[in-house]
């Protein structure tokens, strides 16, 4: 059964460990999430991201799909569905169809915009015992069309969102959608330190989670992080796995053409990703 993320952040938060979301784009990709993370008797968040909602064929299919496989598969650890940045109405039709999470991201609105309907979501979510993210000070880069100047979040517009109830709270900190450039400054952990006094123990959400150095990712986690999102580095590892396959010229060979081989490859890259990521975030273990 899906869960809300609010007990496996919490819990991370007190244990000074992160849970990943990993976003899905197909059936592929949340087999292979779903069975690393019970693999490894790790929680797990599955995000969604609108577009990637619209290519899969709907909010609905997409719960009956990982409902499915938590029967199926026999996944006993914790996991999460969840909107990744998600507009008011496409929360509405999340909880709607069956998600236990949704993130509300007004960080595009002007502050007092942001409240109003983070308030909203607030009373909602909590009558229906799902978890919501909120955001404050958007995040650089480009995802699925929704594009972050990248600014560092106010200490106090943070704690006035959480003081709203929020479950957890994604805090722009310098960090970037996709990959990082050759410039990027890193981390403003300065601002963490501040936003994390500010707002009590509310679990904190580090977006872009691909290509932060190591050190970066524990410092944040030592700072509050208990959620980290992760999606260009399975899209990456995917997309290299599957063409070295064809590149090798596999897909022209037997029934290498069969999309269950074909795609097989990618799968593996995904898993091993995942793990990874699992292992850095220390969630292994803590299902
Ligand atoms: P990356 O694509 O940079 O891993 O970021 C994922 C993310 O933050 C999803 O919300």
């Amino acid at each position: 059964m899906l869960v809300s993320a609010k007990d496996m952040l919490n819990k991370a938060r007190e244990g000074k460990y992160a849970v990943g979301q990993f976003n899905i784009n197909n059936l592929e990709w949340t087999k292979a999430i779903l069975l690393t993370a019970q693999e490894n008797n790790s929680p797990v968040i599955l995000g969604v991201s609108e577009g990637a909602g619209k290519y899969m064929g709907g909010y609905k299919t997409i719960v009956g799909m990982v409902n499915g496989m938590l029967e199926e598969l026999n996944i006993t650890v914790p996991v999460a569905l969840h909107l990744d940045h998600g507009s008011y109405e496409g929360a509405l039709k999340c909880i709607e169809a069956g998600f236990s999470s949704v993130m509300f991201d007004g960080s595009h609105y002007p502050i007092e915009e942001n409240i109003a309907k983070t308030t909203e979501l607030v009373k909602i979510t909590s009558e229906k015992g799902l978890s919501l993210e909120a955001e404050v000070g958007s995040i650089g880069g480009e995802e699925d069309g929704v594009v972050g100047a990248g600014e560092i979040a106010d200490a106090n517009e943070c704690k006035t969102i959480a003081d709203l109830g929020v479950t957890m709270l994604a805090a722009g900190i310098g960090n970037i959608h996709g990959q990082y450039p050759e410039n990027w400054k890193g981390l403003a952990f300065d601002a963490l330190e501040r936003i994390n006094e500010a707002t009590g123990t509310t679990p904190l959400v580090l977006h872009g989670g691909t290509g932060i150095p190591e050190e970066m990712i524990k410092k944040a986690i030592s700072l509050g992080v208990a959620k980290i999102n992760v999606n260009t580095e399975c899209q990456l590892a995917f997309a290299k796995a599957t063409r070295e396959y064809v590149e090798a010229g596999k897909d022209l060979q037997g029934k290498g053409f069969d999309p269950r081989k074909l795609l097989a490859p990618g799968v593996e890259a995904i898993k091993a990703t995942v793990k990874e990521k699992m292992e850095l975030f220390g969630s292994i273990n803590q299902a």
